[in-house]
């Protein structure tokens, strides 16, 4: 049989049961977060019926509005962002059980009308007084809020009604205020009800890392330092700062994205098997493998750069310097592009170098770990011009274009030996039919079901911030006498590029 043509299998899918009766309480509910990705995500757990039946939507925001009004607002919101197509009655049975809380976050009164609401759904609309607290505010807020959830009682679990709380990035600016806003968050609420979201966490092909690793027998013998030569970690975004030049400019692009998505994606791709999947065990490990992160103490920036883009053209439209956008200083030295050598200092990775890299406005949109073996012994190949061989390659797509390749080594038909790389490719799209989503489907329905394997427990934050404390603190005393320009629709500044070539390497491309 040949399996290359073989029909793919629809994969039988397991049963998901309802989630629990609750509340689902917004704060922030006027805010583009609430209408561009958590109504559309809820929606879409509710057409896929895993909504419980005793079921409120309840939105607080500063704003005076009506329960009428919320619920308007938030249907134009689907209209807008819904991923696909929607069905009426779900609309309807989404929208019907919608409640408002107008209040000021730090006025008390504003917990106690909620209080209300939520007792009189715990009443009538079957929620069971089980609640979950969604903080889709500016950062700022995420403490008082929570502060003031626990002086009115709302954060307690009584009667085996429980409470939990969603929190959403960014968590914290450096590793004091990671811990300083954990220490807030867990005087109020316990370790198991919090629930800190990083959204790559909800991408089924970040997901999938942990099932390609752990759920096949020929990876596992190759995942370490006798086969890997090295990984090279990129997310590549083609979008500028656009409208988020002023909150953009205090953060930079190791902030916002290092300690966070790539060493979420970093963990997965590092960590030892856990003993099972359950939460704990499974962030265990995760925390293992950021606690190992290893930069060298004496020189942390030789092997890191920081890039900004100037102007330039992405995807054939042009892109004015970072400079020249809303919000951001003329002479900003924040960083739009990181790229880092870092060490995994544990018996698996020691030597093995993992490149890390990010950047917004480039040549292209790509997210994706690539794995590169170490070469074969190539005696057999004596009179094969060896250098121009390729080593084998492992590069799992997180997006777009979902999907992992293996690239390899090939006799080219003819009667020489002559030898080409090529490329064994598995497209997502090609087996499975993806349900239209945000990416915030899996995160909502697990929080509600009580499962936190997704999300980050506090010691993973706390582990993201303290590996790159040392970035962070080598920046501050150099100012900005590092910072490389790259034209925008570029693949970042050449010096990343030399970051891997001083050991022979290079980066995979972008475009
Ligand atoms: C966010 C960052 O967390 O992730 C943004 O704050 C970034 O700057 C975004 O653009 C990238 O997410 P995605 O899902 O588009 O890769």
């Amino acid at each position: 049989m040949d399996v290359a043509l073989e029909r793919p299998l629809a994969a039988p899918r397991h049963r998901l049961r309802r989630a629990d009766p609750c509340a689902f309480v917004v704060f922030g509910a006027a805010g583009d977060l609430t209408k561009r990705l958590l109504l559309p995500a809820l929606y879409n757990v509710g057409a896929a019926q895993l909504l419980p039946d005793g079921f409120c939507l309840v939105g607080v925001a500063r704003r005076e509005m009506s329960d009428d009004k919320f619920r308007s607002d938030m249907h134009e919101a689907l209209r807008k962002y819904a991923t696909g197509k929607t069905m009426p009655e779900a609309i309807d049975r989404l929208l019907s059980c919608c409640r408002y809380v107008r209040g000021d976050f730090d006025d008390p009164s504003t917990y106690q009308r909620l209080k209300a609401v939520l007792a009189d759904a715990g009443r009538s609309g079957g929620t069971h007084d089980n609640c979950l607290f969604y903080l889709a505010t500016p950062p700022q807020l995420f403490a008082h809020v929570a502060r003031a959830l626990g002086k009115s009682g709302l954060a307690s679990e009584e009667d085996g009604a429980w409470r939990r709380l969603i929190i959403e990035k960014p968590f914290g600016f450096d590793l004091e205020s990671a811990q300083a806003l954990n220490q807030e968050l867990l005087g109020v609420f316990a370790e198991n009800q919090i629930y800190r979201i990083d959204h790559y966490l909800g991408k089924e092909t970040v997901q999938n890392i942990m099932v390609l690793r752990f759920a096949n027998g020929m990876f596992e013998p190759l995942w370490n330092r006798d086969h890997v030569d090295h990984v090279q970690i990129t997310v590549a975004e083609t979008v500028s700062v656009e409208q988020r030049g002023k909150l953009y400019d205090h953060t930079g692009a190791l902030r916002d994205m290092v300690p966070n998505h790539l060493f979420q994606l970093l963990a997965l791709t590092a960590m030892e098997p856990p003993n099972c999947f359950e939460a704990d065990a499974v962030r265990t490990e995760k925390l293992k493998a950021i606690d190992a992160i290893h930069l060298p103490a004496k020189d942390v920036l030789a092997d890191v750069v920081r890039g900004q883009y100037s102007a330039g053209t992405v995807n054939g439209k042009a892109v004015s310097a970072y400079r020249a956008a809303d919000g951001v200083a003329p002479r900003s030295m924040t960083e739009t592009y990181v790229a880092m050598r870092l060490m995994i200092d544990n018996w698996r990775w020691a030597g093995v170098p993992f490149y890390l890299r990010t950047g917004k406005a480039l040549g292209a949109r790509r997210t994706e770990i690539a794995i590169k073996l170490k070469s074969a012994p190539y005696a057999l190949f004596r009179d094969t011009p060896v250098e121009t061989l390729t080593r084998n390659l492992l590069v799992l797509r997180i997006q777009p274009d979902e999907g992992a390749a293996l690239h390899f080594n090939a006799k080219i038909p003819g009667p020489d030996i002559a030898i080409e790389n090529v490329r064994m490719d598995f497209k997502y799209k090609d087996y499975f039919d993806a349900a239209p989503s945000t990416g915030y489907e899996t995160l909502i329905y697990d929080c509600m079901i009580g499962d936190p394997t997704l999300f980050q427990r506090a010691d993973n934050i706390e582990a993201g911030w303290r590996a790159v404390a040392p970035i962070l603190e080598a920046w501050r005393r150099t100012g900005g006498s590092d910072l490389a320009m790259y034209p925008a629709g570029s693949d970042g500044p050449a010096a990343a590029a030399e970051l891997l070539a001083r050991s022979g390497r290079e980066w995979g491309p972008i475009a």
